[in-house]
């Protein structure tokens, strides 16, 4: 794939559509530039980035229309309910060779092909792509060639690492990666509570648990070492760490992630069913 993109429109930058604009943006490869919508004035306003055309529906009522035009990825990033709404409108205005690629959790290829003639593409980004550290599941719908498949790719490969699967993983897909920014932010939250209430200061307590999550990510990225390895490295025989780690055993951490993860399978087929 080249590396300059076609022109890319985003309908709806609030954010997951906008961690995606940020990245584009910062990844320089936007080079035919990106057209991005918002209901409101005020939030079209604040999107203020080199090669963005930033529109709002409240005072342009074509502001879709508007920026499909040219756009051969079109990426809707509304909320899932809203999306056939916005399928609906847009269906007439796409250029022939754009492409359709929805971000929404639940809203499934089947829907969005009974809207829409052109190719679609159904995703589940996340929001780390704001800094281009983001991964995303792609699912190719029936209509895309290998080629629009790969343009699709190159487009969420400038914020992050990519995944090809086939639709009927991309919820469980969603479980893991598209909430999974939330699962770590949770359990940073609670590791700062603990140090908050080991009598550390607000700003000692910040400090030593996101430097912490931030040095293991890094060290973990840094080579090829799993990560039970690099726990194992931190964990000596019969030390404190061994003490820590058997209580998280004991209360099944495992467990608790597959409980988690299946709650919120478990909503994503609501959100499926209309729910
Ligand atoms: N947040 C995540 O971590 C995440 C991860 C994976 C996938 N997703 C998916 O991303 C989608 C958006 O979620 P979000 O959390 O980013 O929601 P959000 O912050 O509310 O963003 C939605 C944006 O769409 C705009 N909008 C609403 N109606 C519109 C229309 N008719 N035309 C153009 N723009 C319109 C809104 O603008 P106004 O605010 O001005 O009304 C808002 O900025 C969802 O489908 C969700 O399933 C989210």
């Amino acid at each position: 794939m080249s590396a300059n993109l076609p022109r890319i429109a985003i309908l709806g930058a609030g954010s997951m559509g906008g961690a995606i604009l940020a990245g584009l943006v910062d990844s320089g490869l936007a080079a035919d530039g990106v057209a991005v919508t918002n209901r409101t004035a005020a939030k079209a306003a604040a999107i203020d980035l080199p090669g963005v055309d930033s529109l709002a529906l409240e005072t342009h009522r074509e502001a879709n229309s508007t920026a499909l035009e040219g756009a051969r990825v079109v990426i809707v990033g509304v909320k899932p309910a809203m999306v056939p709404e916005l399928l609906e409108e847009i269906a007439d205005f796409l250029e022939d060779d754009a492409i359709v690629v929805s971000v929404a959790a639940g809203v499934t290829i089947a829907t969005m092909e009974g809207l829409v003639a052109n190719p679609v593409v159904r995703t589940m980004p996340n929001t780390p792509s704001l800094v281009r550290r983001g991964v995303t599941g792609l699912a190719a719908g029936s209509r895309v060639s290998s080629e629009q498949l790969a343009l699709v790719r190159a487009v969420f490969e400038t914020v992050g690492a990519v995944v090809e699967i086939a639709e009927d993983r991309i919820d469980a897909l969603g479980t893991i990666s598209g909430s999974g920014p939330a699962y770590v932010f949770f359990l940073i939250e609670q590791l700062t509570g603990t140090a908050l209430r080991l009598g550390f200061s607000e700003a000692e307590a910040r400090l030593l648990v996101e430097q912490t999550f931030r040095g293991a990510s890094e060290l973990l990225a840094a080579g090829d070492v799993p990560p039970a390895e690099l726990r194992r490295r931190v964990t000596s025989p019969n030390g404190t760490t061994m003490r820590a780690i058997a209580v998280m055993e004991e209360a099944d951490l495992g467990g608790m992630f597959d409980r988690a993860t299946a709650a919120a399978l478990a909503r994503s087929r609501e959100m499926a069913a209309g729910g």
